[in-house]
């Protein structure tokens, strides 16, 4: 096999990624859209009270979509939920709101260090405890004690597989004003959430991960870890934010009992020392970004390119198809194509 992922994928006979490379390779060529995208850039570094506030309904109804897809909100009994990134709030309120026992747990990044500000109706604020804290340097991401000052505790409440529902929605943020901060915080934010995720959900519970591109191997093989340990996967395109970008939603559903459920344990610590890498690794030991090919210990590249490819391509078709879609009209809209 030769190229990229999305090469070998185009090659099977994929004509929804062909299209969105496609309609990709035209639009970005267009010098004028680069206004649009700092002004959109601007806006989400600086999301105002009034920006923030719509952009919290919006998140609520792009988690009300997801569980329309998944039901992965339980509607029974009284479930507790771990919201990694969780700031303003949107995905809780929806959650608080389905289930009226529901109760949570958030993270998210002090506003003093670039976060974004907690936005949670007050009503609903008695059922969920947030923590102002960076989800990327927890002690529990590495596989051994290491006594660093970058690094402290998680909450006391993150305990071992007890949540019956995990979502990762962390995404890395422009303003964030740490020494620390680095280009690979993005990877680091990745694999951290899937750590702590591993480690938080009880077996059978349901996990919410925000990803990007299928077609791109670390999330093909994150994907690929997700399905071996879970009873089902979906990947989920939502219609109401992010149409136009490849961002979308996988829900894993039963995690722990997939095929390879039991390996959870091996599985998490091979992230673990990817982390340590992300975070103590590189030529001046200060981190570096995730290679493809280190987690192979999940799937090779060739396997999954010989043996899982059906697959990855049936995970993404609807996501490169609606965003073709989309992206081409917006194009449209610009005048571009
Ligand atoms: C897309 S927003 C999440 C929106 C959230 N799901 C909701 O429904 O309101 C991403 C969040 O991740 C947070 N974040 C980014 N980096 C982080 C880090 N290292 N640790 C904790 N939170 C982080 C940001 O502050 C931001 O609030």
């Amino acid at each position: 096999m030769y190229g990229t992922l999305a090469d070998v994928i185009i090659q099977r006979g994929c004509p929804e990624l062909e299209r969105l490379v496609a309609v990709r390779s035209k639009g970005w060529k267009e010098e004028k859209l680069d206004q649009t995208f700092a002004r959109q850039r601007h806006v989400s570094d600086n999301a105002e009270d009034k920006r923030n506030r719509d952009w919290y309904k919006r998140l609520n109804a792009v988690m009300e979509e997801i569980d329309g897809y998944s039901l992965c909100v339980p509607v029974m009994g009284s479930p507790k939920f771990l919201d990694l990134g969780c700031c303003p709030g949107g995905f809780a309120s929806y959650i608080l709101q389905r289930n009226r026992l529901a109760t949570g747990v958030g993270v998210s990044l002090p506003v003093e260090r670039g976060g974004h500000k907690f936005g949670l109706q007050e009503r609903l604020r008695s059922r969920f405890q947030i923590h102002f804290a960076d989800i990327t340097s927890f002690q529990q991401l590495s596989p051994f004690f290491i006594d660093h000052p970058r690094l402290s505790p998680a909450p006391p409440q993150m305990r071992p597989a007890s949540f019956d529902l995990v979502l990762l929605d962390g995404h890395q943020l422009r303003t964030d004003t740490s020494d620390y901060a680095a280009p690979w915080d993005m990877d680091r934010l990745l694999i951290s959430q899937l750590i702590l995720a591993l480690q938080s959900v009880r077996t059978g519970g349901s996990i919410v991960f925000t990803l990007a591109h299928p077609e791109r191997i670390l999330t093909a093989k994150i994907l690929y870890l997700l399905h071996v340990l879970s009873g089902d996967v979906i990947a989920i395109k939502p219609r109401t934010m992010h149409m136009t970008r490849g961002i979308f939603y996988a829900v894993a559903l039963g995690v722990g009992k997939g095929a390879k459920g039991r390996q959870m344990p091996e599985m998490i610590r091979g992230l673990q020392d990817i982390w340590a890498a992300t975070t103590f690794g590189g030529e001046e030991g200060k981190g570096r970004f995730i290679e493809g090919s280190e987690l192979d210990f999940i799937i090779a590249t060739e396997e999954l390119e010989t043996s899982h490819l059906d697959w990855l391509i049936s995970v993404g078709q609807p996501i490169w198809d609606v965003q073709a879609q989309w992206l081409d009209k917006w194009f449209r809209s610009k005048g571009v194509v």
